[in-house]
């Protein structure tokens, strides 16, 4: 079955088409101009899905050789994210099912994130338990299968990549500043101060919000004349070794209390390669099966809507009418 998947819930437009399990296209417009705002501006994402959508669909039908007669199912992101933004995408969705009488599938963001990972190298086998990091969310799962999974815990306040945004600006970087704070931490030394790594009562929750103030604080006393680069480095090193072993260590718990052998890692801040690495040394790969997407199926694509409209179309997750309407009333 041919699914085409409808990504626009923040600041990426994305427009994915798979083939069961295989991408045939995915394509990604990151609207960068954010950046100078120092975060997404939420109106103008709105407006640049809308502006963008239309062209990158008639450019993904081209690439892929597809018309829209041989789709067969065509899936958007419902929520979580931003309103204005998720409305363009979701209302595109239902008027091109409107007028070509497929079925029309609303995908949560989160199960697009958790299932990306079947698109993947390495595809886990249920059960399985996922590590969900990303720009707005931060949990833990047991997937025991398609659309049926149990949230184990989550952040009780910042998101792990919104720690890394925060400090990064913090440390004078541009939004989103992941990327950047991994490449400064890869220079610096992460023992050159220990923050706090968080470890909360409640077994598999996370908290990220201290460590932004730790991190603040820290500057603020030991460098009131502004950080050189070197200093720059060695607190994005000694950050990101503090997030990362909160991730790691809550994992490892899930992990045991359930006895699984698969584990996965999903959402934008599972392109750090640091985490990978730490990942890879607590798990022992001839023990466990560790899946973790390839980049560009990290960060928000429409390849992984596609694919989690499909397998919930497959499952029957959603009791799904003929839309008879072009928009929700
Ligand atoms: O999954 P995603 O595109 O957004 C949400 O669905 O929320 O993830 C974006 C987040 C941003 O916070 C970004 O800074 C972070 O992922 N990120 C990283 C890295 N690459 C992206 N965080 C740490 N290290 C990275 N290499």
């Amino acid at each position: 079955m041919i699914s085409l998947g409808i990504e626009t819930s923040c600041d990426e437009t994305s427009v994915g088409i798979v083939d069961n399990g295989e991408i045939i296209v995915n394509l990604v417009y990151t609207q960068k101009f954010h950046r100078e705002f120092g975060g997404v501006v939420p109106e103008i994402a709105s407006r640049a899905h809308l502006q963008k959508l239309l062209p990158l669909l008639k450019k993904a039908l081209t690439q892929s050789n597809l018309s829209f007669t041989d789709i067969d199912v065509i899936s958007a992101t419902a929520g979580p994210g931003l309103i204005g933004a998720l409305i363009v995408g979701y209302c595109f969705g239902r008027a091109a099912c409107y007028s070509t009488k497929k079925p029309f599938i609303p995908v949560n963001h989160i199960d697009g994130h958790l299932y990306s990972v079947f698109l993947s190298q390495t595809k886990p086998t249920f059960p399985y338990i996922s590590l969900l990091v990303s720009g707005g969310n931060t949990a833990l799962y047991l997937i025991d299968d398609f659309y049926k999974v149990k949230l184990l815990g989550s952040t009780v306040d910042d998101a792990a990549g919104e720690a890394f945004d925060k400090v990064g600006k913090l440390l004078g970087m541009n939004y989103p500043a992941g990327t950047e704070v991994e490449n400064a931490a890869s220079l610096g030394d992460e023992h050159f101060v220990s923050f706090p790594i968080s470890s909360l009562s409640e077994k598999f929750n996370f908290s990220f919000s201290g460590i932004k103030t730790s991190v603040l604080r820290f500057i603020q006393k030991e460098f009131p004349n502004g950080l050189n680069k070197n200093d720059i480095n060695n607190i994005a090193a000694s950050f990101q070794k503090a997030v990362v072993t909160a991730l790691v260590d809550k994992l490892a718990l899930a992990v045991s209390e359930y006895k699984v052998k698969n584990l996965a890692v999903v959402g934008g801040v599972a392109a750090n390669t640091y985490l990978k690495k730490k990942i890879k040394e607590k798990f022992d790969p001839t023990e466990f099966t560790i899946s973790i997407p390839d980049l560009e199926l990290c960060t928000d694509n429409g390849a992984m809507i596609a694919y989690a409209g499909l397998k919930s179309f497959e499952t029957k997750a959603l009791e799904l009418n003929l839309i008879t309407e072009p928009f929700p009333n």
